[in-house]
């Protein structure tokens, strides 16, 4: 089966208004080069998603949320809705990340009901698991992230599009990767899970590798077998990077 590459980029929370010029050179490298093998997604802050999202459009650049509650709406001060990602433009958003897992406390239920919103919205979830170190360290990796995928990803992934994010908590932000066998190895782990859970749906669900993801290790990482992407962080906010790494595809 062949899986059509995507990179996004999580800005975090990073972006003013001036951030949308890294936008707009995004978008003049896009359409002067070559056009990109891989499908291209930018998770703004909520603030800048309908620019980006309006900005993005001629480029084709798309745009996805970094998080959404399990409520359309409602009395939740400070959330945002999977629909109102929708109606600014998105089509993507990320649920899961270990940031929010860390500092918002939430379970993998919690992730698995916001997977189950966004799609009930339209958009296509960004489904994240990975390891902290002490958890590699303990030869646990494997079955923490196996854990995480039987429990995040909802039902509703055997009849419509989802995508995982296998970002190893250690990577993140830290200019640390694992090898490419432990990529690899993991990869392979997460593919045969998704297989033996949805079957053939699960051969065609895109799994992106996330963590300190750079223009220099992006080419070997990016051709590691059952890697489909990445899912890029602080290497996502500067264009010229950003369209190295989506250019290594
Ligand atoms: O969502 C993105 C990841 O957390 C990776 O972040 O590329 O800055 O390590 P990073």
């Amino acid at each position: 089966t062949t899986i059509s590459p995507l990179i996004a980029g999580n800005w975090k929370m990073n972006g003013l208004t001036h951030s949308l010029e890294e936008l707009s050179e995004l978008a003049r490298l896009l359409t002067t080069g070559e056009a990109p093998r891989a499908l291209v997604v930018v998770c703004p802050p909520a603030t800048l998603l309908a620019a980006v999202a309006a900005q993005g459009a001629s480029s084709g650049i798309l745009a996805g949320g970094q998080d959404c509650h399990t409520d359309a709406s409602g009395a939740h001060t400070g959330d945002i809705s999977a629909p109102m990602l929708a109606d600014a433009g998105a089509q993507f958003v990320i649920v899961g990340h270990s940031e929010r897992r860390a500092d918002h406390g939430e379970s993998d239920g919690d992730v698995r009901t916001k997977a189950e919103a966004a799609i009930g919205a339209g958009l296509k979830p960004i489904i994240c698991v990975g390891e902290s170190e002490a958890q590699r360290d303990a030869g646990e990796a494997e079955s923490v992230v196996v854990q995480q995928l039987a429990n995040s990803i909802p039902d509703a992934a055997a009849q419509h599009e989802v995508i995982v994010a296998y970002e190893p908590i250690w990577a993140i932000g830290t200019g640390r990767t694992p090898s490419l066998d432990d990529i690899r190895q993991m990869h392979a782990v997460i593919r045969d899970s998704l297989v033996q859970r949805f079957g053939g749906a699960g051969e065609t669900i895109r799994i992106l590798y996330g963590g300190s993801l750079k223009p220099v290790n992006a080419r070997e990482i990016l051709a590691v077998d059952h890697v489909n992407g990445g899912l890029v962080g602080g290497a996502s906010l500067l264009a010229k990077d950003f369209y190295t790494i989506i250019s290594a595809v």
